[in-house]
C-alpha cells in the first residue's frame, strides 16, 4: 500500500496522512506528496508512527534546518528533544498558569527575527484521555476580516517579545531584544495573506502601546473563533506537523497535569523573516 492522503480533519485544516512509516527514508515522490498536503492542509498528522528521536530528526531534516535545542555541541544534537510536564525528578507537575506557558494562543518563537517554519510532535506517552492541542487558521481568521479592517491592519508591524502578553510582562533572565514582524504575513507558499499575533506579541510599532495592544487582543478573539479551530485529540504514536506561519496553537489543561504524565518529541524546523 502506498502513501495515502486523508481525511481531512476539519474545515479550520489537518488532514491525516498514512502508508508511510517516516522511520525510513522516504522517496522523493512520497516526500512531494507530503509537502503538497502540508501545504494545502496545514497540519499534517502521521498516526501510529513509532521512530527514535534520532529518526524523527532525520524526517524533520526532509523539510529544511532543524532549529538546535540545548547548547551547542551536547548530545540533544540531531536528535529531536523531550518535552514533557515531568519535573527533573521526573513527577507530573501543573505549570498551566504560567504567562509564558503554552496553554496561551502563540506561534512557536515568534520573538525570533527568523521564526520557525513547523514544529513537528510526535506523542510518545499521554494521559489516559486530554491533553489536547488546538490550531486557529489565521489565514481563514484574515481572509474573513472586513474589507476596511484589512485596509486599516495593512503595514502594521507588531512587536514582540519573549514574556510579553496583554499588556503583561514577566520578568525573565532573559536579554533577547524585542523584534517585529508584519502583522498580516504573506505566506511564502502560496502567496495568501495571514494574520500573525499571539502570546509574546506586545503591541504595535508606532502606536500607542495600550492602542496596539487592545488591537491584538480584539483580532487574537477573532482569529480564535471556533470555526477557523482544529482541536487535535492526540493518540499514541501521532506524529503531527503543523505550519507555525499561518497557525496559532495552544496546550489544553484538560488532563490532570499533576497526575499523569504528557511527553512528547519535538523538532522544529527554521524558516524565513516574515514579510
Ligand atoms: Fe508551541
Amino acid at each position: 500500500m502506498g502513501l495515502v492522503i486523508g481525511p481531512r480533519l476539519s474545515a479550520a485544516g489537518g488532514v491525516a496522512i498514512s502508508g508511510v512509516d517516516l522511520a525510513e527514508p522516504l522517496p522523493p515522490a512520497q516526500m512531494g506528496q507530503i509537502l503538497g498536503a502540508f501545504r494545502d492542509h496545514h497540519i499534517a498528522v502521521f498516526p501510529g508512527q513509532a521512530l527514535t528521536r534520532e529518526q524523527q530528526y532525520a524526517f524533520a531534516h526532509n523539510f529544511g534546518e532543524i532549529e538546535p535545542s540545548g547548547q551547542p555541541g551536547s548530545k540533544r544534537h540531531a536528535v529531536a528533544h523531550v518535552i514533557s510536564n515531568l519535573d527533573q525528578d521526573g513527577n507530573p507537575v501543573d505549570r498551566s498558569s504560567s504567562p509564558v506557558s503554552n496553554y496561551r494562543w502563540h506561534t512557536d518563537k515568534s520573538w525570533h527575527a527568523v521564526p520557525p517554519l513547523l514544529t513537528m510532535l510526535h506523542a510518545v506517552e499521554l494521559p489516559p484521555e486530554g491533553g489536547d492541542t488546538e490550531f486557529a487558521n489565521t489565514l481563514m481568521g484574515y481572509a474573513a476580516l472586513p474589507e476596511a479592517a484589512k485596509w486599516r491592519l495593512a503595514g502594521l508591524r507588531v512587536i514582540f517579545r519573549w514574556g510579553a502578553s496583554g499588556g503583561e510582562s514577566v520578568m525573565t533572565m532573559r536579554e533577547e531584544p524585542p523584534v517585529d514582524h508584519p502583522l498580516v504575513r504573506t505566506h511564502p507558499d502560496t502567496g495568501r495573506k495571514a494574520l500573525y499575533l499571539g502570546n509574546h506579541a506586545s503591541h504595535i510599532l508606532g502606536m500607542a502601546e495600550a492602542e496596539g495592544s487592545a488591537l491584538l487582543d480584539e483580532l487574537l478573539q477573532h482569529v480564535t473563533q471556533r470555526r477557523f479551530v482544529y482541536t487535535h485529540r492526540w493518540r499514541k504514536g501521532d506524529l503531527l506537523m503543523w505550519d507555525n506561519r499561518c497557525l496559532l496553537h495552544r496546550a489544553v489543561a484538560n488532563y490532570d497535569m499533576g497526575k499523569y504524565r504528557r511527553i512528547m518529541h519535538r523538532s522544529v524546523v527554521r524558516g524565513t523573516v516574515p514579510f
